[in-house]
Formats: structure tokens, sequence, C-alpha cells
């Protein structure tokens, strides 16, 4: 077994920050060490990594990914192989992805094919949410045998009607059943059936272009499928997770419902944070590049999002990386905004562009850590084997260096995909060194990662709330000492 010792850098986890060498035994985390004070503990081969100057933060967790995921007649252009080497490139060492039950299929079927799709592929730890497409009884039957496996959140659509929908009494049904087996409820909220009205109008009208998509989608129609997701979850006592809340009028609605403590928890995404809804109308379909869902929001949205992150109504920054070529994928939509598929390209950077937000003064280095790290885990079930830094947990770590300054692109970018939604964009701060489970997969900036070293991690179900709003009664999780 191989030990390491990540010496003289600052560990930083959402508990607090200090001055500590850490110390790894084989896949997991041994000691937190006092600077310098290992070597009477510290027997035989030991790799020294010098941190002098860098931050030592837990390995990133990104709670939604979409690898290889059919869309609109295509599949998303990272592979597991490719789309986790780019994650661990940008200091995430967990992803989430999103297995998909098929219409007319078993969820237990859609999981057997991820399972395959990632297995041995992956460079990183991975675990998969299921998507809900076809809320059944066999397949409410089966949401208690899929927690047992691991696979303990699910994930529906208010949008999309015909492809992924779902309506009030299936959605219902299932946080029923999800509170009844200890599951969460991920959702998509956007109303699709008004969205879907708009769509027609526009194309009958003779509107086209890619900035329709946005123009189609208001923010008040995603402020209102989150309120209704609220009721039929309050309705239900079911733990709800928003994903990839993008307008204020959606944060509003959860927090009121976490002021009056329901377990409703947001997420946002980077493009929600940084990327005008202006983008969408580039010229010559450059718009294209820019087209999720929901759409991208106007500044007013970006500050309320980062004002959520502040105050913990937003909990989560994952990164719904979805990515599609430009070219022959995303040109689909010439002519047809409805064709574009829905995705843009993140998993390498949202450490990085969360960390803007230290930089900016907005967040503190701990709450970074929380956002990308502990407070997905908490969620998601990985917490304290990933997350944190705690003796004996996984040894999934990154060395972060604060002097770095790079400029982003897709010419430097290990996506694989032929742009980037941050092309040009300067971004202080990055990722040296990556650990997975004590293994070096990113030395100082040469990748030693490998096709299949990452495993299926199983998650344990939602533990309740768990999560507390900062500086409540936070638990300490940084103690020198005590090797494990
Ligand atoms: O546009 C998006 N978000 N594509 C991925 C699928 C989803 O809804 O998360
Ligand atoms: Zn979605
Ligand atoms: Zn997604």
């Amino acid at each position: 077994m191989s030990r390491i010792l990540v010496e003289r850098g600052v560990a930083v986890t959402s508990g607090g920050s200090m001055a500590a060498d850490v110390l790894i035994d084989g896949e997991r985390i041994a000691a937190l060490l006092a600077p310098g004070s290992g070597d009477p503990v510290i027997r035989g081969e030991v790799r020294r990594i010098d941190a002098t100057g860098k931050l030592v933060v837990p390995g990133g967790i990104d709670v939604h990914t979409h690898m290889e995921m059919p869309f609109g007649g295509t599949y998303s252009s990272d592979t597991f192989a490719t789309g986790t080497q780019a994650a661990a490139w940008g200091g995430t060492t967990t992803i989430v992805d999103f297995a998909i039950q098929p219409r007319g299929a078993s969820p237990r079927q859609g999981l057997e094919t991820w399972m395959q799709r990632a297995d041995g592929k992956c460079a990183i730890d991975y675990g998969f949410h299921m998507i809900l497409s076809d809320v059944t009884d066999q397949a409410l039957k089966e949401m208690e045998g899929l927690v047992g496996d691991g696979v303990t959140s699910f994930k529906l659509f208010m949008a999309y009607p015909g492809v992924f929908y779902s309506d009030d009494g299936q959605i219902l049904r299932a946080m029923q059943t999800a509170a009844a087996t200890g599951a969460t409820v991920m959702m998509h909220a956007e109303n699709g059936i008004a969205i879907d009205v708009l769509v027609e109008q526009a194309l009958a009208s003779g509107l086209t272009d890619p900035r329709m998509h946005g123009a189609t989608r208001p923010s008040v129609l995603e402020g209102e499928a989150t309120h209704r997701a609220i009721v039929l979850a309050g309705l239900a006592d079911c733990p709800l997770y928003i994903v990839h809340l993008s307008a204020a009028e959606a944060l509003a609605e959860v927090t009121t419902a976490r002021d009056a403590g329901q377990p409703v928890f947001a997420e946002t995404c980077p493009q929600y944070l940084f990327l005008d809804e202006g983008l969408m109308s580039g010229q010559d379909l450059e718009g294209a590049k820019y087209v999720c869902s929901p759409p991208l929001r106007s500044s007013h949205h970006h500050d309320m999002l980062w004002n959520g992150l502040g105050s913990d109504d937003v909990s989560v920054v994952a990164t719904d990386h979805c990515p599609f070529c430009f070219k022959d994928q995303k040109e689909r939509g010439r002519g047809d905004f409805t064709k574009i598929p829905n995705g843009l390209p993140g998993v390498e950077h949202r450490l990085d562009l969360v960390y803007q937000g230290v930089i900016a003064g907005r967040l503190t280095l701990e709450r970074w850590v929380e956002l990308t790290a502990t407070t997905p885990a908490r969620l998601f079930g990985l917490y304290p084997r990933k997350g944190s830094l705690l003796p004996g947990s996984d040894a999934d770590l990154v060395v972060y260096d604060p002097a770095k300054v790079r400029t982003l692109g897709a010419a430097s970018h290990h996506m694989a995909v032929d742009y980037s939604a941050y092309e040009g964009m300067q971004i202080e701060g990055g990722v040296e060194t990556v650990i997975s489970r004590g293994e070096v997969i990113l030395d100082n900036g040469t990748f030693r990662g490998r096709e299949g070293h990452g495993r299926f991690v199983p998650r344990t179900p939602f533990e309740g709330l768990s999560v507390p709003r900062p500086g409540a009664g936070r638990k300490k999780d940084l103690v020198l000492g005590g090797t494990k």
C-alpha cells in the first residue's frame, strides 16, 4: 500500500481552514497532521507532495453530468472515458451521472445499460441517479430495489412532453414512493406544456433562431413549476432537489419553502452564474452553442443566484455537463431551434468558475468547498466517504494553486467538444494535483489517470435535514492528529 504526504498546504474543508499535512495511506486519508510533525509517525516509504502556498481541498463532486446521453437523435459527445478525464483535470473526483429509464421499459433496464457504458471506462469514481421517464406501477415497484443498490435519487421532468415528461399525478406517486423508500426526488422544473404552446406559436410565426429557445422558456414558467414541485413534495413528505435552477422566481419559491422548514434544496450551474441570455442571439447559429434548458438568463438572475449561494438557499453547484459539438450536433438546429440538442459542456471548469466567487469576495473558501464537494456528498449519500478530509475518508483530494492564471478555451480544454462556452474567459486559480482514492491522477499538471480506475459508488438514502445553514451549529470536520 502506497503512502503520500501532502505537506505544507492549507487544508480547507466546509468546517474551516488550517495549515496541515495530509497523510494518505492506501486509498484512505490517514491523518491531518500539524505541519512538519509527521516524521516521527511516518515510517517507511512515503511520497511527499509539496503544497506550499497551495490549498488542499476535498475532491470535487459533480452530482449532475450526462456522459453519452441520447438526446434529440444524437448522443452527448463526452464518453464516460473522456468526460471523467476532463472532470479530473478540473479537480472533480466523483460524478453522479443519470441513467435513463427508456419509455416503455423499466428503470432497472436503464440502469443496466448505463452500468455497462461506464464499466471499466471511468478515470474517477461514479454513481447514478435514475431518470424516470415512464412512471408506471412497475417503475414505482422497482424504486425500492434501486435504492437498495445505491441509486437513491430519481429525476423527474415537468418539461419535454412526450419525451421525459411526467404529469402531476405521476410526480405525486413517484414522490410518495420516494418518501417511503428513503429516496430523493430531483426535479427539472419548467412548465413543459405551456412552453410547447409558445414554441408552436414561435415556429408558426417563422421565428426559428436559437434565441427563440430562451424566449419560449420564460423564467416565470420555471418559477411556476418550482412552486408546483414544492407543493407536491410537501404533500408527499418527500425531500426535493431542484436541479439546474436558473431563475429568480424559482429561487424565491425555494427560499420560502426552506424558511418554512421543508427539505427543499436547489442546485445551480456555472452557466447560470456567468453566461448571459444574449449569447443565444449570436450570428450564424453561434447562439446554438448556448442552448440548454432552462435557458441562460439575464444578469439580474445571476446576481440573485450568487446571493442564494451565499445564504444557502442554493445548496450545490453542479455542471449539468451535457456537451454537443457545434459541428453536426448543434448544427442540427439550423432553421429550427427545437432541433438543437439541449446542453452545455462544463464538467472541467466547475471548481475554477465557483472559485471566481471567492476571488470576487462573494464566497468564502469554506463555502466554495461546501458547494462543490461537501453538500453534494451529504445530500446524495456519499458523506463522509467523499466530500471531506476526515481520517478514514477516501483519499480524494485536490492541490489547488490560487496563484495560477489561465484563459479558458476549446484549444486547451480536455472535454470532447469542439467549442468552449467560456472561450477567452480569464480564470484566477487552478488545479495542480489531483488524488483519487490514493492514486495521483493529475501530477502537477501531468495527467496520470487511467480508464477503469474509477469505481461505481453505491449511495446511501437521504439522511434528513443534516445540512445546516452556514454558521448554524456546523460540525467541525477538520481535526489535527489521529491516524486511523
Ligand atoms: O439542457 C440540458 N439541461 N440538457 C441536459 C438534460 C437536462 O435536462 O438536464
Ligand atoms: Zn433537466
Ligand atoms: Zn441535466
